[in-house]
C-alpha cells in the first residue's frame, strides 16, 4: 500500500568542475523527469559538502555552480523545486533524529565510508560516518517516492528505506515514511577519461584535457575531443569490436548518450573509418549540446543575486512541503512543541 504522492527528490554534492560525466549521469535525467508526473526537488547538498574539510568561498561559489547547472542544463525552476540543503533547517533536524534511528552496525557496512575515510579512520568526521542519516532526511522530509541516483548511491538508498522502515515500526506509524526507490538510468554508458579510456571521467584528474567541464567554450571542447587518446584500428563495424578497447567504446558511448542513438546504429555508420572521420562527428554533437550549458552557467555565475533569488524561492517552497512532516515526526517522538517546524 501507498498512499504518498509521486515525488522525486536528488541532490548533488557542490564541487566544483562539473563534467560531461556529471551531464549524462544525473543532470539530463533530472531534466527529463520534467515530463513525468512527479512534484520534483533537486538539492544542492552543502550540509554533505562539509562532512570533509571546505574553503567557505570556494564553497559557496560550487554551491551556486550546481545551481547554475541545474538551469542551465533545463530545468526550470518552476517545475521543479531547486534550492540548497542549508537554507532548510529540516534537514538538519530530521539527520539527527535519524542519527538516532539508524544503528552504528547498518552505518558501518556503508562502503562509500570505508573508501572516503580510507586508512585514516580515527580521523574522518563523525559527520563522514552518519553522511547517509542526513541523506536520508533530505528524501524523507518530503516523503519522496522516487530518488534518482547513480549505482554508488544505491546502497546509501537501501538504508534510507531501512530507517523508514524502523521509524514506521518503532513509533508504530505504518506507512508514514515511503519506502522510496532509486530510478537507476537505464543503460547510461559509464563516462571516462579522454586520457585513458580505463579510467572514469573525473573532476580530480589532474590533467583537464582528460575531461569536458560543463564550463569549457566552444574551442576547447573541440581542441579535447581531437586530442582525446585512441587507438590506430579504425572503428568496428559491430559493437562486439569495442571490447578490448576501451578509449574507442567511451567515445562511441558518448556520441550514442549525446545523440540518443544506439552504439550499433552509430558503427553501422562509422564502421571501417578511422577516428579520423569519428572525432569531427563528435566534437560537432559534443560542442552542440555542451557548450550551450557552460554559456548559460557562465551567464548565470556572473549574476550571484538571479541564482541566490531562485534558490531562496526554492527553499521557501521546499521548507513548506517538510513542515508537517517535520511536526508530525516530533509530535510521534514525544518532542513537544513540534520543535522549529511548530
Ligand atoms: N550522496 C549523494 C551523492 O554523493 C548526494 C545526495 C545527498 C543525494 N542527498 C541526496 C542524492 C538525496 C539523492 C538523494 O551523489
Amino acid at each position: 500500500m501507498t498512499t504518498h504522492a509521486p515525488r522525486v527528490f536528488s541532490g548533488m554534492q557542490p564541487t566544483g568542475n562539473l563534467t560531461l560525466g556529471n551531464y549524462l549521469g544525473a543532470l539530463r535525467n533530472f531534466v527529463a523527469l520534467q515530463e513525468r508526473d512527479f512534484e520534483r526537488l533537486y538539492c544542492v547538498v552543502d550540509l554533505h559538502a562539509i562532512t570533509v574539510a571546505q574553503d567557505p568561498a570556494t564553497l559557496a561559489r560550487a554551491t551556486r555552480e550546481v545551481a547554475a547547472a541545474y538551469i542551465a542544463s533545463g530545468l526550470d525552476p518552476e517545475r521543479s523545486i531547486i534550492f540548497n540543503q542549508s537554507r532548510v533547517s529540516a534537514h538538519a533536524e530530521l539527520g539527527w533524529i535519524f542519527t538516532c534511528v539508524a544503528r552504528m552496525g547498518w552505518l558501518n557496512r556503508m562502503t562509500q565510508f570505508k573508501e572516503k575515510a580510507g586508512k585514516n579512520r580515527e580521523n574522518a568526521s563523525v559527520g563522514l560516518f552518519s553522511y547517509p542519516t542526513l541523506m536520508a532526511a533530505d528524501i524523507l522530509a518530503y516523503r519522496a517516492t522516487h530518488v534518482p541516483v547513480g549505482e554508488d548511491q544505491k546502497q546509501h538508498l537501501e538504508l534510507t528505506r531501512d530507517i523508514a522502515a524502523k521509524f514506521n515500526n518503532d513509533f508504530n506509524v505504518p506507512d508514514f515514511f515511503p519506502l522510496p526507490e532509486p530510478l537507476i538510468q537505464a543503460e547510461t554508458a559509464r563516462i571516462m577519461s579522454l586520457r585513458d579510456g580505463r579510467n572514469k571521467m573525473s573532476k580530480s584528474d589532474p590533467s583537464d584535457m582528460s575531461r569536458i567541464n560543463l564550463t569549457d567554450d566552444a574551442d576547447l571542447i573541440a581542441q579535447k575531443i581531437r586530442k582525446a587518446k585512441t587507438d590506430p584500428e579504425p572503428l568496428p563495424s559491430e559493437a562486439e569490436g569495442l571490447a578490448e578497447r576501451p578509449e574507442a567504446l567511451n567515445l562511441v558511448g558518448i556520441y550514442s548518450a549525446l545523440s540518443g542513438r544506439s552504439v550499433a546504429d552509430i558503427l553501422a555508420e562509422y564502421g571501417g573509418q578511422g577516428f579520423g572521420a569519428f572525432k569531427p562527428a563528435l566534437a560537432e554533437m559534443t560542442v552542440t549540446k555542451i557548450a550551450p550549458i557552460g554559456e548559460e552557467m557562465r551567464r548565470l555565475m556572473q549574476s550571484p543575486d538571479e541564482i541566490d533569488a531562485i534558490l531562496a524561492d526554492g527553499a521557501e517552497r521546499a521548507a513548506a512541503l517538510a513542515r508537517p512532516v517535520l511536526r508530525e515526526v516530533y509530535e510521534t517522538l514525544g518532542l513537544t512543541g513540534g520543535g522549529s517546524a511548530r
